[in-house]
């Protein structure tokens, strides 16, 4: 169905609501979600780097003060969860942030939150790559198995952490390729693998606050906040510093919305999925980060300014003499090594192979999810149509997957797991604020629209949102800044080259797509099966 649509300038190409929730009728997925579900589902897609391999890079900028970073990021995610609970619940259809703000705010800045997603997606993957690399390397090749793995194989040019910088991060860049031909060939991991894998993920924690909290030593959270609270603009350290980086732990929750849809009395059970999700993984990492610090120190390493030291060159150097060689802050499997460190060797194997068997699922949903976005932005004319081509076998986007995952696998080849989680952080805070400003713009333009959910008190919440991710933003190191603007700036060119012209909406078309989207919608990973349809 194509119907005409007004054009506008720069900023007056608004897709109409109708026309979208017209494709989301279409499609038509039976409600079946309750609210333990979405959250299992939340937790599934929040649990993985952030936890298991950043709480050093944390404690590198904060010391035991990351505990308190973890509160700050965890709160600027609630409000900006209720801001997510409200849209998806009104607007639920494929393409997250990017449909939200085409419809509040117009192709053109939707344009550029589809193109920060890919920072949040894309880069996110990468970075849970790395980080599933670490525990492959450390603990299951080097540990368990005494395989000693060639450092020149096993992380980028860039350095990070006591090992001296390599030619490329060879497991990562095998893994992202590994999971990118499992979307290809239309792997979806079904409700039940989300659940066992959220059983181990949730176990390997719990194991690990066992085993760590009873031995925690006062003295070991002195002082609490090394690097102070605000480490200056840019550095990227003190306990603000480290909430910016530490954000990419809770990163994934807006993954539930994606199942508003197909949600039961979604109401109640969305934001149910969502805060659930977020406080479940807040109290965790909480006490994961109080066992860790708690057991072995967290102390970061300063450099002759008195301030903790950036990952490079430096920190290597120091993370190999004697006195840090056994540091929480040069770990790179930092959950494994402090069980290492207070006697639980085999146990510490064992939540190796968890973060070995559970991280690929989060790359998973990440690539996914960034798949899903860039079909839709192929199909609204915005990128070439050749990308939303769905293959005839195996109904996937073929083309997007591959030309998406083999970016986010050289760009886990090549760069440390801490800056790439600070630059999908930068993506990812400004898709939030822009989801916040939509929700308040809807609810002026499109009052009487029918909303599953209302968030409380909105101006307020979505301030709180706008000022929270703002807040963050400016706490990330200023590289991770900078990568923001720039990739905005390609994004322009791209836009106006090519974007602008060959958009449907501009082109006066507004389309309900019924083929393709209905074969696509219902494989999102963890959460349904396609019989889910009807
Ligand atoms: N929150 C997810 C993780 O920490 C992306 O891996």
């Amino acid at each position: 169905m194509a119907t005409r649509a007004p054009r506008g300038g720069l900023f007056g190409r608004v897709k109409p609501l109708d026309a979208i929730l017209a494709t989301a009728e279409k499609k038509s997925l039976h409600r079946s979600l309750g609210a333990l579900q979405l959250t299992l589902f939340g937790v599934g897609a929040i649990i993985g780097t952030g936890i298991f391999v950043l709480t050093s890079v944390g404690a590198q900028k904060a010391g035991p003060g990351t505990l308190i970073s973890f509160i700050i990021a965890g709160a600027v995610c609630v409000v900006a969860a209720l801001c997510y609970a409200e849209i998806s619940s009104m607007i639920p259809v494929a393409g997250s942030a990017y449909t939200y703000s085409y419809t509040a705010q117009g192709e053109f800045l939707a344009w550029t939150v589809g193109w920060a997603l890919l920072l949040e997606y894309a880069v996110g993957a990468s970075a849970v790559s790395v980080g599933w690399s670490n525990y492959f390397i450390d603990t299951v090749m080097e540990r368990s198995w005494g395989i000693d793995f060639p450092d020149w194989l096993s992380s980028g040019p860039v350095v990070l952490g006591g090992k001296a910088g390599g030619l490329l991060n060879l497991p990562a860049l095998a893994i992202a390729l590994v999971v990118t031909g499992l979307l290809v060939i239309g792997t979806s991991e079904s409700a039940k693998v989300n659940a066992i894998l959220v059983a181990i993920k949730v176990t390997a924690l719990t194991v690990f606050c066992a085993l760590t909290l009873p031995v925690v030593q006062a003295a070991n959270f002195e002082p609490f906040a090394p690097a102070g609270m605000f480490g200056g603009f840019g550095s990227g350290v003190g306990v603000v510093g480290a909430a910016a980086t530490m954000f990419f732990a809770y990163v994934g929750f807006d993954a539930v919305s994606t199942a508003a849809e197909e949600t039961k009395n979604p109401q109640r059970n969305v934001p149910i999925g969502l805060i659930g999700s977020l406080a479940i993984c807040t109290v965790f990492y909480m006490l994961v980060t109080a066992g860790a610090v708690g057991a072995i120190g967290g102390q970061p390493v300063m450099g002759a300014n008195g301030a903790p030291l950036p990952a490079g060159e430096a920190l290597s150097l120091q993370c190999a003499t004697p006195q840090y060689v056994d540091a929480l802050v040069c770990s790179r499997e930092p959950l494994a090594h402090v069980l290492h460190t207070i006697g639980y060797g085999t146990i510490g194997n064992m939540l190796g192979y968890a973060a070995f068997i559970a991280l690929p699922s989060v790359i998973l949903i990440l690539l996914f999810g960034q798949t899903r976005i860039f079909f839709v932005m192929a199909r609204d004319g915005l990128l070439p149509e050749a990308l939303s081509r769905v293959h005839p076998k195996w109904k996937t986007p073929h083309v997007v997957t591959i030309i998406t995952g083999l970016i986010v696998a050289v760009a886990a080849a090549f760069f440390p797991v801490g800056a790439l989680a600070d630059v999908a952080n930068a993506g990812t805070l400004y898709a939030f604020l822009m989801v916040a400003i939509a929700v308040w713009q809807l609810r002026r333009t499109e009052p009487n629209r029918k909303r599953a959910f209302r968030v409380p008190a909105l101006p307020l919440v979505a301030l709180l949102t706008i000022g929270g991710c703002l807040f963050l933003f400016f706490n990330l190191p200023l590289e991770a800044m900078l990568v923001l603007p720039l990739w905005t700036i390609i994004g322009f060119g791209i836009y106006f080259l090519y974007g602008r012209r060959h958009s449907h909406l501009g082109r006066g078309l507004v389309e309900v797509h019924e083929g393709e989207a209905h074969d696509l919608a219902p494989h999102v990973p963890g959460i349904n099966d396609p019989d889910h349809r009807h």
